[in-house]
């Protein structure tokens, strides 16, 4: 008999308070511990006296300049928001928004009224390439802030590439990522997830820098998009860039999210094939099905649908693929099932029926659910319909041309106006998965307004009502680029035209 009665000699071990607490610590402020999960005592003291610091020696991510990062991070800004009428489309309708201004102070300027109510950052920062900029964080209090001189803003700004050959390479590109991501945490609610594109020039440190800034327990996955060779190494030809991807608490992104799903590629394919076999064959279900065979048959190995191509049986209930009807692993049930045309007990699975449940087998024959063979000598499958599977778990590779949003940026716009925007169509599913119907998504690195584009679009397409915000600072256009001459003489003018600027605020 089981015995429920605590037995009073047995030690009982208290609950770990102190422990509770510093998990909970832990989980309001990663940042003050260690990549192995410790507190740094010194981090601590700073928040009480940032003039202490008393290095030691332990396992951690150091660079220069990553103490005033975080300083700068947390020091309040004076300026503020203005609303610029001219330049907004629709802003009684349209609770989007597009912010003209460099992304530290805007973010910082956002988290008063938006803190913890962001549920999907995406951002596509420089990638630290040795050709792009990468915006220096003044720390010099004494500097007239550069969106105080007006006619800088309006005529734009020129920043400086950082270059492989400064000493502090890396260390500028992670000052400028570290206080950003900081202030971005902050900005998201406790269900919410950051996606952040990126190639191998600084993958490695951002995984760190993330670990450290969202918690190693918070990290979701990294993502690999494969979008076409590139020829342009003689050793290795990367094909490949990151998306990674974290969350702000995984324990909370668990229990209200659950699961993340995405629709297969290359379904509608399939159906409008059907249909139309349908239309032509109607009731002749064999002739339906050998046609839909050939056709799969017929497409390339790049075609999203013909990874589908196992689903090529039909019955009156729709496209099926004839699934596995064995007990996995072996040692299942094994009890006659007859054939329904000769009678006969059919040939049972040598590891036996997937059903332990006789009558559970006999209702599924019923309703036509059980693939049977020409005669009992065959053994039966499973009818597993598209219909019923055409949702899956995003996986971490996935291929999408990397030359093809260049292509419609430039139909939108009619010329080529800015360099490598992201693919909408990579961004659309990412926020498909990750966001609902009235969520907020945040974009602080704006560029052509992809991520607003994708968000419209998503949203036309299943109703919803999501809203985005984009920051984008006033970089001015090179003078000889095309943008420059078509009139678009800073970035964020291009953010603003493309087509999906609803609000205009420029700081
Ligand atoms: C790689 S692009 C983003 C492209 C964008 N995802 C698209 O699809 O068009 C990075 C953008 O961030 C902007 N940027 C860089 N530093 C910034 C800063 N400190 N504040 C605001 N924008 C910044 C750059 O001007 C550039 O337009």
């Amino acid at each position: 008999m089981e015995n429920n009665i605590e037995n009073p000699m047995q030690k009982v071990q208290s609950h770990d308070w102190n422990q509770e607490r510093l998990e909970q610590l832990k989980q309001l402020m990663p940042d003050l511990f260690t990549n192995d999960g410790k507190l740094n005592i010194n981090e601590l003291k700073q928040i009480v006296d940032p003039k202490s610091l008393n290095e030691t020696e332990r396992y951690e991510f150091r660079w220069f300049g990553k103490s005033n990062a975080k300083r700068e991070a947390f020091t309040p800004t004076d300026a503020t928001l203005v609303f610029d009428e001219e330049r907004s489309l629709n802003p009684e309708h349209s609770e989007n928004l597009i912010i003209e201004g460099e992304n530290l102070q805007v973010l910082k300027l956002l988290s008063k009224s938006y803190r913890e109510q962001i549920k999907c950052i995406y951002i596509d920062p420089p990638y630290n390439t040795g050709k792009d900029f990468v915006y220096s964080d003044n720390f010099d209090q004494d500097k007239k802030e550069y969106w105080e001189d007006a006619e800088m803003v309006e005529n734009g700004l020129k920043i400086d590439t950082n270059m492989e050959s400064d000493g502090r390479y890396h260390s500028n590109w992670l000052n400028m990522m570290y206080s950003r991501l900081l202030l971005a945490r902050q900005l998201l609610r406790e269900d919410g997830v950051i996606f952040i594109s990126l190639d191998d020039n600084e993958i490695h440190h951002l995984r760190k820098l993330c670990d450290e800034t969202f918690g190693e327990s918070n990290f979701i996955g990294q993502l690999i998009w494969t979008g076409g060779r590139k020829n342009d190494s003689k050793f290795i030809s990367t094909s490949h860039e990151y998306i990674l991807v974290y969350c702000k608490n995984f324990d909370v992104l668990k229990s209200e999210v659950k699961e993340w799903r995405i629709r297969k590629k290359g379904l509608d394919e399939i159906y409008n094939t059907y249909n139309k076999l349908k239309f032509k064959y109607k009731s002749e279900i064999q002739s339906i099905e050998k046609e839909l065979k050939e056709w799969f048959k017929g497409l390339p190995n790049s075609h999203p649908s013909k990874a589908h191509k196992h689903y090529s049986c039909v019955d009156e209930n729709g496209i099926f693929f004839p699934d596995n009807i064995s007990w996995p692993g072996g040692g299942g049930p094994k009890y006659d099932v007859l054939h329904p045309k000769t009678k006969k007990p059919v040939s049972i699975p040598s590891r036996g029926w997937l059903f332990s449940d006789e009558t559970k087998m006999e209702s599924l024959i019923k309703e036509n659910k059980v693939h049977f063979g020409p005669d009992e000598n065959s053994v039966p499958c499973l009818k597993s319909y598209l219909k019923d599977r055409e949702f899956q778990v995003p996986y971490s590779v996935f291929y999408q041309d990397g030359r093809a949003s260049t292509k419609r940026l430039r139909a939108l716009f009619g010329d080529d106006f800015f360099e490598h925007p992201k693919d909408e169509i990579v961004l659309k599913e990412l926020f498909e998965f990750s966001t609902t119907n009235d969520d907020i998504i945040l974009d602080f690195f704006g560029g052509s307004g992809t991520t607003g584009q994708a968000i419209l679009e998503l949203n036309k397409e299943d109703n919803g009502n999501r809203k985005f915000i984009l920051v984008q600072i006033p970089e001015i256009t090179d003078i000889n680029s095309k943008a420059y001459k078509a009139g678009f003489k800073k970035i964020s003018d291009i953010t603003g035209k493309s087509g999906h600027s609803d609000h205009v605020i420029p700081v």
